[in-house]
């Protein structure tokens, strides 16, 4: 029925959602970043809207269109994206969708770095904050805590592992080998891992991914007799 409004299960439920990139500087003119190009955590987030929820979309550096009805928070660096989704909470689910840089500058140059007679310069690099793992472990945390994974091989055992190791709840794994769904398509190919086990979902489209999902965790937070 055309006309029957749309169930909004996350009515009145907060979600924050990170996605893309984040921009390390090396100097005020360069910075260390990657590809990710914010495609499935956007359409997360208008799947979000679409069940009802306030949804925080706390987003690194992409060239996508802000979806209609979400709350854009702009960041650049892992520091920046962290503090924001701190800034955030409580919600009621959190899903980090981001491709955090794993490294920055130890530190930034203040001024624009320039060739010099003794050869190119030495980037020394340190650490970012684990975004998801600090919210996970954080006094406030939310009840659904969502990661994603990008492997190459051994997609849900290295999923698994980072299940345990981040504290959270679900690990949507996805597989970037070769024609899975590569950064930057717009189909993917996932496998849902909680601590009871995997499920193998077949290649779709991200927007169905991200509705799937979505549907997936409104029906844990609030479960509706079917
Ligand atoms: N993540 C995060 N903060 C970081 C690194 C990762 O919040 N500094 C989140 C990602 O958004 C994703 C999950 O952790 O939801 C897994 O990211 P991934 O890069 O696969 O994990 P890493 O722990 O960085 O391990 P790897 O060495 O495989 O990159
Ligand atoms: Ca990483």
């Amino acid at each position: 029925d055309m006309l029957k409004p749309k169930a909004q299960p996350l009515a009145g439920k907060k979600v924050v959602i990170t996605a893309g990139p984040t921009r390390e500087p090396i100097d005020p003119v360069r910075f260390i970043s990657n590809h990710s190009s914010g495609k499935q955590g956007y359409a997360i987030a208008m799947a979000a809207v679409e069940l009802g929820a306030e949804t925080v979309l706390v987003s690194g550096p992409v060239s996508l269109a802000i979806p209609p009805g979400v709350q854009m928070m702009p960041v650049e660096t892992a520091q920046d994206m962290l503090e924001t989704c701190e800034g955030e909470m409580p919600a009621d689910i959190a899903i980090f969708t981001a491709a955090v840089a794993d490294w920055r500058v130890a530190s930034e140059a203040p001024e624009k770095l320039k060739k010099s007679g003794d050869g190119p310069p030495t980037l020394r690099l340190t650490e970012n904050p684990d975004i998801l793992a600090t919210i996970s472990r954080s006094p406030n945390r939310p009840k659904i805590v969502v990661g994603f994974a990008a492997e190459t091989e051994r997609v849900s055992e290295y999923a698994a592992r980072k299940l345990k190791s981040k504290g959270c709840d679900l690990i949507v794994a996805n597989d970037v080998s070769k024609g899975s769904g590569v950064f930057g398509g717009d189909r993917n190919t996932v496998h849902l891992v909680t601590a009871s086990g995997v499920e193998d979902w077949p290649q779709m489209s991200k927007d169905e991914v991200a509705r799937r999902l979505m549907e997936r965790l409104a029906q844990m937070l609030v479960p509706q007799q079917k």
